[in-house]
């Protein structure tokens, strides 16, 4: 059960469907929202190996995302909402797929070597923002729907995780 799957040579859609099932496993019977993102930032980090990984999570609601949980190198400590790709899933309230990096103007800038990103919201069991999840990788085009879909279904753990948060 506590093992770390390589996913990197599997077809997408069976990828996710493997990942979620092994993330709802691994924690099961956890109710602590960091344990959850660290060991969702660890396992999606080493299924795909991206460049980072990782969650920012809402401490001002409507105004500031803080780091979280995450593998890779540095990220930046704090983001306004509506700022960045990460600012913008928090403030709308939706997953953004930014293709190429260079073309999305606010983009922050953590790592030089991110060609294109992922960002899905994060919602708590009263459909609040309560983090968001976002994976950077190396390459341009790394993401589209079928991650949407995927990440959609493995962050939706802190939406019906038995606790209130
Ligand atoms: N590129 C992100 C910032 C966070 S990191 O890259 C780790 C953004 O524009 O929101």
């Amino acid at each position: 059960m506590e093992i770390t799957l390589d996913l990197r040579d599997v077809p997408k859609p069976r990828a996710y469907a493997e990942l979620a099932t092994h993330v709802e496993n691994v924690l099961e019977g956890i109710e602590d929202p960091i344990a959850g993102m660290a060991t969702i930032a660890a396992l999606v980090h080493n299924a795909f190996g991206h460049l980072w990984t990782g969650f920012y999570r809402t401490v001002v609601p409507g105004k500031t995302l803080r780091v979280g949980p995450y593998q890779g190198t540095l990220g930046c400590l704090e983001i306004p909402f509506g700022k960045g790709v990460c600012g913008t899933a928090a403030a709308e309230r939706r997953a953004v797929v930014v293709p190429d990096v260079r073309m999305f103007p606010s983009h922050i800038v953590c790592d030089a070597r991110a060609r294109s990103e992922i960002v899905v919201p994060v919602l708590n069991a009263d459909g609040a923002v309560m983090a968001v999840f976002d994976i950077d990788a190396s390459h341009p085009g790394a993401f589209g729907d079928v991650d949407v879909e995927g990440l959609e279904r493995i962050v939706g753990w802190f939406q019906h995780a038995p606790v209130a948060r």
